[in-house]
């Protein structure tokens, strides 16, 4: 079964109640920036979930970045730790960690890899858009990399875990490997989670092709905003977005066909945390040089601070240091008795 937030945003998110969202777990990679995409898709969303969750743990999954070669692994995830806490990630609230410090997730990815079958991950569609054609070149790192984030979220017990489209598939993974290794090994080991998705937002567009999600791997900046941008840069990027020549519509049906229109109202709407039918009700018949400078004044309201205030955390290291390794404590404390329960499980010799 899946969860569906209708949520809204700055309003709290319409989230079910307390004893639904009992352990929420969710990962995001150190590997480039964060940008509007997924703020407005993914970490909004996890802001709002702080105050409703019984538990709640974001980890930056740098054990998953490298399943692709990296470049300044260690700087990326000091600042997407700034950028997750800049957007309003509350580390005494949730459990703000990195991967590899805790290696119990190493330990019981190798577990469950024989668990899982060869059969379920070869239907993975993830690792056969990301290996492409050269599949014997892939690493072995990025076929398991499912079976890895299962351990992520089986780890802590996680009964929630807030994932966009492209994860639904990794979560039902998941689920196949805690029903087996439960059935295998006794049952109750594991919860078996449940995907949370977002209906607002969902989708951010590049600026340049409504038809491609804004994206880290865009080769052009020009598509994306990232958080690190400035207020020129913002302009200029929204000032320069793909548009059509017609003016805004009044109503809905009027953005049929034109994708890129769509998305900057998708944007503005998202921002103000209103929805597209009221958005239209007052820009309906504006100009799209007149509403991007409306877009560009909510950017500078909502992301431009953000991006302020996660330079400022990315020139306090040790700051930024003591948070994730406060995050480490705790998350290792949380999944050392699972832990202890699968070993004994398993039958591995206990040595004291
Ligand atoms: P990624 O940057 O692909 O690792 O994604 C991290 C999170 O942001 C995931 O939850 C994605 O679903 C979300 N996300 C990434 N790009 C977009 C986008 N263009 N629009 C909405 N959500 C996105
Ligand atoms: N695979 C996810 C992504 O690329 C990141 C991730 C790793 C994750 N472990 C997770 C997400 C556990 C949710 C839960 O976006």
């Amino acid at each position: 079964m899946m969860t569906n937030i209708s949520d809204t945003y700055p309003r709290p998110v319409d989230t079910p109640s307390d004893e639904r969202l009992g352990c929420i777990f969710s990962g995001i990679q150190p590997s480039g920036g964060l940008h509007l995409g997924n703020y407005l898709g993914a970490v909004r969303h996890w802001v709002s979930l702080q105050d409703c969750a019984r538990r709640i743990f974001y980890c930056l999954v740098d054990c998953h970045a490298i399943t692709v070669s990296q470049e300044r692994l260690r700087e990326q995830t000091l600042s997407m730790a700034a950028a997750l806490l800049a957007c309003g990630i509350d580390a005494e609230r949730s459990v703000l960690f990195v991967q590899s410090s805790n290696p119990h997730h190493t330990e019981l990815g190798w577990m469950l890899s024989c668990v899982a079958r060869m059969g379920w991950l070869s239907r993975m569609t993830q690792f056969k858009e990301k290996a492409g054609k050269d599949r014997e070149q892939a690493s072995v790192g990025l076929y398991a990399y499912p079976v890895l984030m299962a351990a992520d979220i089986l780890l802590y017990g996680a009964t929630h875990v807030p994932v966009g489209d492209d994860q639904k598939q990794h979560l039902e993974l998941t689920r196949d490997i805690a029903q087996r290794f439960n059935k295998s090994y006794g049952e109750d080991i594991f919860s078996v989670p449940e995907p949370l998705i977002f209906s607002s937002g969902a989708r951010v567009m590049s600026l340049r092709d409504g038809s491609v999600k804004m994206s880290k791997s865009e080769s052009s900046p020009m598509g994306r905003i990232d958080l690190t941008d400035g207020l020129d840069a913002i302009a200029s990027k929204i000032r320069k977005a793909k548009t059509d020549s017609a003016v805004l519509p009044s109503k809905e049906a009027g953005l049929e066909g034109r994708a890129e229109a769509k998305n900057l109202v998708g944007i503005y709407a998202a921002l103000r945390g209103v929805g597209i039918a009221e958005v239209l009700e007052s820009v309906g018949g504006m100009s799209f040089a007149k509403f991007k400078d409306v877009l560009i004044g909510v950017l500078e309201e909502v992301m431009v601070p953000k991006g302020e205030e996660m330079r400022r955390l990315c020139g306090d290291k040790n700051y930024l240091i003591e948070v994730l390794r406060k995050g480490r404590e705790r998350a290792r404390a949380l999944s050392e008795e699972r832990m202890k329960k699968v070993r004994e499980a398993m039958g591995f010799l206990e040595v004291g």
